[in-house]
């Protein structure tokens, strides 16, 4: 916060439909700042692959530091056509979740009222969960090599890095999530990793795991193997409340988790830095979409639902849960569909109609 109290904002709108999809969740913002009280500034940074192909570089110099000094970051998109791919997920997504320490990527697997899912005879109430993904570890941390490369007898290696202290303060932080989430069906935390074949990494995780369950015996303590829980997301996602997994994995199976809840156009994710004075980072899951890009087609619907997870997760919860009934309303009586193109109206309209709601919601 600045001396007026005033929360402060990095934008950071990206590549393809990035822009179009932030300027969404900015109008909301603009919108349910004056009826739930609280203020807030915005700086725009124009990292991305057009800066990149005009600078060759991702990050500037002092970016990090700079970026340290917001109470929170909205990401709209990052992916460009003319960069290789790689580049700018690792120069700018990874390299800001390590460089600022967003320990936790949180994503909520959520139908929202009048969204179609893929899977036959499931609704809202069936599809409700939270995947709490480790976001420093694991296969991420670029630990490995080649030897001989580029000859038939090369080696390649990635190592998988999991320290105490790194899912230690994960599990712990996905227990004390479970809590204050409070599921009237009750209270489960489902730790999903593979413990069968990973006998070393998903053994620390395991004994943290447990370890960590004895301080909240209020919370059912539950395993799966990822392969299974892909199974059980699909044939009872209502088993789940809250999962904690890897890195990897959480990368995985919050895609399976995106489609069940209606697509990229719906998900949203935080990547956060829980710890005090920590920044966190919130960002539709989609990506640039560049065959979509400037045509107002562009589903804003996850940009808008990282707003609320920002607002929920920066101090003003309240805000954050009128911005998702006021979703929850446009998804249930206006859109179509959740497909670019297929929603009966334009991406301005879109952010228009959440605002709207925002009113009654
Ligand atoms: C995600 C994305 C990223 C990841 C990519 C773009 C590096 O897939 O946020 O899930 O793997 O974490
Ligand atoms: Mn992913």
């Amino acid at each position: 916060m600045n001396q007026n109290n005033a929360m402060k904002i990095a934008v950071v709108p990206g590549d393809g439909t990035g822009p179009e999809v932030t300027a969404e969740a900015i109008k909301v913002l603009k919108a349910v700042a004056p009826l739930e009280g609280f203020q807030y500034t915005l700086e725009t940074f124009d990292f991305g692959g057009d800066r990149y192909l005009k600078t060759q570089e991702i990050l500037p110099a002092g970016a990090v530091e700079r970026l340290r000094t917001f109470d929170a970051i909205l990401l709209g998109a990052v992916g460009h056509p003319n960069v290789a791919p790689g580049i700018l997920e690792m120069g700018l997504l990874l390299e800001l979740r390590f460089q600022l320490d967003q320990y936790i990527n949180l994503r909520p697997v959520k139908l929202y009222p009048g969204v179609e899912t893929p899977l036959a005879g499931k609704g809202p109430a069936d599809i409700d969960f939270v995947v709490v993904r480790e976001n420093t570890e694991d296969l991420y941390c670029g630990v490995g090599g080649f030897l001989r490369k580029g000859t038939p007898f090369e080696v390649a290696s990635q190592t998988a890095i999991y320290t105490r202290k790194g899912c230690e303060r994960c599990i712990r932080w996905a227990f004390e999530f479970t809590r204050r989430r409070n599921n009237p069906k009750g209270k489960k935390l489902t730790l999903v990793a593979k413990t069968n074949v990973l006998t070393y990494g998903h053994d620390l995780w395991d004994r943290t795991f447990r370890d960590v369950a004895r301080e909240y015996p209020d919370v059912e303590a539950d395993y799966n193997h990822v392969d299974a829980c892909c199974m059980w997301m699909v044939k009872n996602p209502d088993r789940y409340d809250v999962i904690v997994t890897t890195n990897m994995f959480g990368d995985i199976i919050t895609d399976l988790g995106a489609i069940l809840q209606g697509g990229m156009g719906v998900a949203a994710g935080g990547n956060i830095n829980p710890d005090p004075g920590g920044t966190s980072m919130f960002e539709p899951m989609g990506g640039s979409a560049p065959k979509y890009t400037g045509l107002n087609v562009i589903n804003p619907i996850a940009a808008i639902g990282a707003l609320a997870m920002l607002l929920e997760h920066t101090g003003f919860p309240a805000a954050g849960d009128r911005v998702m009934r006021a979703v929850q309303l446009v998804t249930g009586t206006k859109m179509k569909s959740q497909s670019a193109g297929k929603m009966g109206y334009g991406t301005t309209e879109i952010g228009d109609l959440v605002v709207a709601a925002l009113a009654s919601a």
